[in-house]
């Protein structure tokens, strides 16, 4: 993305210091970012009470672009401490970032988590890690993570992603498309309107991935709702070949419009970007993984805002391939 076409939130100094006061303050009194009840709680009273300014900053998405970066968090990187080598071993590395993170994401809407997904955490740890690095995950390096909907197989999916970068050295990418710039057909957007595919879980949920006990429900792949139209997108993982060739088509056409749209963010540390999930499809440009320590780190929140009418109906009836969203309730 060319400099100043990204949106760009700036936090004052005085939101700064709150913030990363407060955080402190209740991983001192926690004794470990683990987001256990006592410390989901503390979040959500402290996130409440903090400043206008930083609430105003965590307003909704409000451009086509579909995300916005929050900036002026400080990194010190020999702070941080080494990047972790995958997010098992992550334990309470940079805790204070988790809080920080749960912060924002309460004063967005309601922090969730999953119990297949990294044990539970309401905060992720994504780093390249060996062994995983042609999978379609964020573990992944060697290969372009293509364009998603962040958990588009479950019909609890969040509606915002937050992804904290922590450190990136090698100005590593991460992609992201929005479906209100893309420019279609209306044959096309009708005929991706049909629910005629499922999508199934991606490589990180191990247990729903043997999920059996019912049919892959099918799902459509664009709506419309009154801000616009809306997506569900994932095609690593999305069984093409079972559908006719006109939607093969149409679907194509579609990938190559998000492609075009495309705008790569080289993340900088302390930067926040905020992509709104039911309008942007994110990703990740391949790199080489330097296994040393210094590789790039990010953290990731999801986040569900209550009252937000942005899905299909029908997904109400989903099964979820039997995996449940754990909601931080506020
Ligand atoms: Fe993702």
């Amino acid at each position: 993305m060319p400099p100043g076409a990204l949106p760009v939130r700036q936090l004052a100094a005085h939101d700064v210091d709150e913030l990363t006061e407060t955080a402190h303050k209740i991983l001192a009194d926690s004794g470990s970012s683990a987001a256990r009840p006592e410390l989901l709680r503390r979040v959500a009273t402290s996130a409440t009470r903090l400043g206008e300014t930083i609430h105003r900053a965590c307003r909704p998405v409000d451009t086509d672009d579909g995300l916005y970066v929050l900036r002026g968090l400080p990194v010190d990187d020999g702070d941080i401490g080494p990047t972790p080598s995958s997010w098992a071993t992550a334990g309470d590395s940079a805790a204070a970032w988790d809080v920080i993170l749960l912060l924002l994401a309460t004063a967005m809407g309601h922090p969730i988590a999953w119990e297949g997904q990294q044990e539970g955490r309401f905060v992720h740890t994504i780093v390249p890690s060996p062994g995983h690095e042609d999978e379609q995950t964020g573990a992944s390096s060697t290969v372009l993570l293509s364009p998603h909907t962040e958990d588009a197989f479950h019909p609890g999916r969040a509606h915002l992603l937050l992804l904290a970068c922590l450190r990136n050295h090698d100005a590593v990418a991460t992609t992201a498309a929005s479906i209100r710039k893309v420019r279609l057909s209306p044959d096309d957007v009708a005929l991706l309107s049909r629910p005629v595919l499922p999508i199934l879980p991606d490589d990180a949920y191990t247990e729903a991935r043997s999920y059996t006990a019912a049919q892959p429900p099918k799902v459509p792949v664009l709506w419309q709702t009154g801000s616009g139209p809306t997506l569900r997108y994932d095609p690593a993982y999305t069984p093409l070949d079972e559908a006719p060739a006109d939607y093969r088509a149409a679907y194509d056409r579609l990938t190559a419009e998000l492609e075009r749209v495309s705008v790569a963010v080289a993340l900088e540390p302390g930067d926040v970007l905020v992509v709104d999930n039911d309008v942007v499809v994110h990703g990740r440009v391949p790199f080489r993984a330097r296994y040393d320590g210094t590789d790039r780190w990010l953290k990731r929140a999801s986040v569900r805002v209550p009252g937000r009418r942005s899905r299909p109906l029908a997904e109400a009836d989903e099964h979820g391939y039997g995996q449940t969203a754990l909601v931080a309730l506020v």
